[in-house]
């Protein structure tokens, strides 16, 4: 190990014991199949958190595509990739939507993680370490299905929610993300969200088709958080460039949302079964982009 590396994980190692008292929780948000609302749920989802007391970040790590601003009707200054060329700090990066909800705009900056220099690299981490604590939950909203990058992320945050639609062949996408990244490392834990469902029961039989397969050929428990109902709100809300649970709070999309996060803060995972800190977060992101 080089000692700039040594020294960089000295860094993280101090900066979460003095941020210690309010860990901050990594999740990641994907799909196999693209389009199912991902974007939108995790949009909404971390409204309805920062509703309930919660600070959240959402980090786009769309690549290329800036959705999360572009559904909030927010524009973006300055993205990861202002940070990476160390123009800009963590903080300046980040940007305030409605409801004082933050975000960070990945940008074309992703494309350039996969080949930092070293120095590049601590800078990232020792800016991106100061995020520790200072809000409870960041939620990386990746592209649909398995690119290089998105499953960094998955593998760094070693929480990730799933989310498909009823459709069968977003039920098999979904599974085969899932059967990928387990083959590649044990630890991720899986949750499934099922967006557009027409009723509960419908939520219900999708979410027990990937758990009971999930479970029979890799011995795999995944649970579901919840359902988010189909609802035309979601795409008015779209046009308008507002979060459907602001712009329609009484919609069905905006109640079940509603339920689901209630749900999903109820049913916390133990602390052992939890994904990462943003020190574990960072500790397994710096060895998988080291040259
Ligand atoms: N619960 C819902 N009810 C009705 N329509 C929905 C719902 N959720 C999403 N949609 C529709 O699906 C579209 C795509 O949603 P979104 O952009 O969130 O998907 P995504 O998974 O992030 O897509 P991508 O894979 O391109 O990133 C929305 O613009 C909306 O029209
Ligand atoms: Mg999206």
């Amino acid at each position: 190990m080089s000692d700039q590396a040594q020294e960089l994980r000295n860094l993280i190692k101090h900066q979460s014991a003095v941020q210690g008292e309010r860990p901050t929780r990594i999740i990641t948000v994907t799909s196999g199949k693209g389009g199912v609302g991902k974007s939108n749920f995790t949009l909404n989802f971390a409204l309805a958190l920062q509703q309930k007391g919660f600070k959240v970040l959402i980090f786009d790590a769309d690549i290329g595509l800036a959705n999360i601003d572009v559904l909030m009707g927010v524009s973006s200054p300055y993205s990861l990739y202002h940070l990476l060329k160390r123009e800009k700090t963590v903080w300046d990066i980040i940007n305030t939507g409605p409801q004082g909800l933050q975000f960070i705009a990945g940008g074309s900056g992703f494309n350039d993680l996969i080949r930092l220099s070293e120095e590049q690299l601590d800078y990232f981490a020792e800016q991106v370490g100061q995020l520790n604590g200072h809000v409870d939950f960041i939620l990386f909203d990746t592209g649909a299905g398995l690119s290089k990058e998105t499953l960094k992320f998955i593998l760094a945050a070693q929480e990730t929610i799933v989310v498909t639609t009823p459709e069968p062949t977003s039920i098999t996408d979904a599974y085969a993300i899932i059967k990928m990244v387990h083959s590649m490392d044990y630890d991720v834990k899986f949750r499934l969200v099922v967006n557009r469902v027409l009723d509960w029961k419908e939520g219900r039989q999708t979410a027990d088709k990937i758990s009971m397969v999930a479970k029979q050929f890799m011995n795999l428990d995944i649970p579901t958080i919840g359902y988010v109902m189909d609802d035309s709100s979601v795409s008015k809300a779209v046009r308008k460039q507002v979060p459907f649970s602001l712009a329609f709070p009484d919609s069905a999309a905006a109640k079940s949302l509603n339920e689901l996060t209630q749900d999903f803060l109820s049913n916390q995972m133990p602390a052992e079964n939890q994904g990462a800190s943003v020190k574990g977060f960072l500790n397994r992101m710096i060895r998988m982009l080291k040259p």
